[in-house]
């Protein structure tokens, strides 16, 4: 079967994660989460007190940034390694949460994940989940899904989620870490989170797996 590739977009905690590694098996294609990358790099930036308001630090930081995927036999996932340290735990922390946005938005930055991500992709066979791949990453893909679910929704999955590694955890704290990351996402100047004209849209709020999956290969089979 002729691979193609598959981009999801939308808000944060919308579910695109699990419904795209959910697809890349189903079809073996590779998964890529272009948020883990955003987060290593902002988990760098945040170790190394890198002062990101300064171009020429951003740059110079970047280039010992060096990111990579590898499977992990145990949990049968690809997981985010930084500089050769398997970082897929922390940066799913809030610490890295309340910064990714900001680091996100900056143009070198975006430039340097970019470049990264469209190699990934150049043998197609993948699917990549994040805030511009069907926009800007890969605008002529096969198949574009942009994913919503209502916002309590959302914060609640994220909350669960988030509580299950730190009980400390306020569904308040959530709630506002989701509305600034959506804010800044969808008001940044470069690539900001928009919806491509092409994209299939799929409000999962009141979805199982199951039935986002089933449609999601309904829809690959129609394209492929
Ligand atoms: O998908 P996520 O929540 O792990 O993404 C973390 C942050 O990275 C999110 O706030 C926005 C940013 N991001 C982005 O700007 N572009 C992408 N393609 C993916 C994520």
């Amino acid at each position: 079967m002729t691979k193609i590739i598959i981009t999801i977009d939308g808000w944060s905690s919308c579910g695109k994660s699990t419904l795209a590694r959910g697809l890349a098996k189903e079809l073996k294609y590779v998964y890529i989460d272009s948020g883990a990358m955003y987060r290593a790099i902002t988990l760098y930036f945040l170790r190394h007190h890198v002062d990101w308001s300064d171009n020429a630090s951003v740059q110079q930081h970047l280039a010992d940034v060096s990111l990579e995927f590898h499977h992990n036999a145990h949990t049968d996932q690809s997981e985010m390694y930084l500089n050769g340290e398997n970082v897929e735990y922390v940066i799913r922390d809030l610490v890295v949460a309340e910064k990714v946005s900001e680091v996100a938005a900056l143009g070198p930055v975006r430039t340097f994940a970019v470049a990264q991500q469209r190699k990934m992709g150049a043998r197609k066979g993948i699917v990549m989940d994040g805030r511009d791949i069907g926009t800007v990453v890969f605008p002529h893909a096969e198949l574009k899904i942009f994913m919503t679910a209502d916002n309590a929704i959302r914060v609640e999955r994220r909350f669960k989620e988030l509580y299950a590694k730190n009980p400390n955890i306020t569904i308040e704290e959530v709630k506002s870490n989701l509305e600034m990351r959506d804010y800044i996402d969808s008001h940044r100047a470069i690539s900001p989170l928009r919806q491509a004209e092409d994209a299939v849209v799929l409000d999962n709020s009141y979805m199982t797996m199951e039935e986002q999956l089933a449609w999601a290969i309904k829809l690959v089979h129609e394209r492929v």
